[in-house]
C-alpha cells in the first residue's frame, strides 16, 4: 500500500498537482472522457485544487473552471489552461448557486468526503448525503448531454445512489482507479450524457 501511495505522491509533486487524487480524475477521463476543449466545469469540493487544475487543463482556455470548497484554495493558473474561480463556501448554501446561475456547465465533478469518523455505516451516510446534494446540483445546472462524475464511500446505499444516477444520465459506469486505494472503500460514479 505505501508504495502505491509514494508513486502517486511523487508523480503528483514531479507534475505540479497539489494533491495525488488528480490521478483518479485523470484516468477515468482517459478511459471514458469527460472533458471537451470549451466546457465549463463546476468542481464541488476543490480543495486543495488538484481536479480543479487538471479539468482546467483538459478545456483549455476557451473554458472555464469554478471550484467550491469549505476551505480557501491558493489561486493556480497555467498557461494554455482555462481560468479557475474559487469560491470558498458550502455546497448546502442555495445562495451560492443562485450567483452562479448565469453559467452554462457542461461538467460536475465532486470530490467531496465528509469529516470521516472511522464508523463506516455513518461516514457512507455522510458520504451519501453530499454524493446526493451533488447529483441535486448536476440535475439542475447540467444541460443535456452534460457529465458528472462524483465519489461515494461504498457500502449497504450505495446501489440505490446508483440507480438515482440512472434516471438523469444516459450512461452510468462505476470507476475504482488504481490510484484509490484498494483498501479505501470509496468509488466514483460517472454519469455521462444527461437526458
Ligand atoms: C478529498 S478533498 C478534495 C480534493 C480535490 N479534489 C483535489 O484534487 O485537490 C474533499 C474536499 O471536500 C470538501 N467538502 C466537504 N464537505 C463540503 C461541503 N459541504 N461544501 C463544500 N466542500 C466540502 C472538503 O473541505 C475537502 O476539501
Amino acid at each position: 500500500m505505501k508504495k502505491v501511495q509514494d508513486h502517486y505522491y511523487k508523480k503528483a509533486k514531479k507534475e505540479n498537482y497539489p494533491a495525488r487524487s488528480v490521478f483518479k480524475l485523470e484516468e477515468a477521463h482517459k478511459r471514458f472522457v469527460i472533458f471537451s476543449r470549451g466546457d465549463t466545469v463546476l468542481d464541488l469540493g476543490c480543495h486543495p485544487g488538484s481536479w480543479s487544475i487538471y479539468a482546467a487543463k483538459m478545456v483549455g482556455t476557451s473554458g472555464k473552471v469554478i471550484g467550491i470548497d469549505l476551505q480557501k484554495s491558493q489561486k493556480y493558473s497555467f498557461a494554455g489552461a482555462a481560468k479557475i474561480e474559487l469560491v470558498c463556501g458550502d455546497i448546502y448554501d442555495d445562495a451560492l448557486f443562485a450567483n452562479l446561475s448565469g453559467e452554462e456547465f457542461n461538467v460536475v465533478l465532486s470530490d467531496m468526503a465528509p469529516k470521516t469518523t472511522g464508523h463506516k455505516f455513518s461516514d457512507h451516510l455522510k458520504s451519501l448525503e453530499l454524493s446526493r446534494r451533488a447529483l441535486e446540483i448536476a440535475r439542475n445546472v447540467l444541460p443535456k448531454g452534460g457529465n458528472f462524475y462524483c465519489k461515494v464511500f461504498q457500502g449497504e446505499d450505495f446501489p440505490d445512489y446508483v440507480v438515482e444516477v440512472k434516471t438523469v444520465f444516459k450512461k452510468v459506469k462505476v470507476v475504482k482507479p488504481k490510484s484509490s486505494r484498494v483498501e479505501s472503500r470509496e468509488v466514483f460514479v460517472l454519469g455521462r450524457d444527461r437526458k
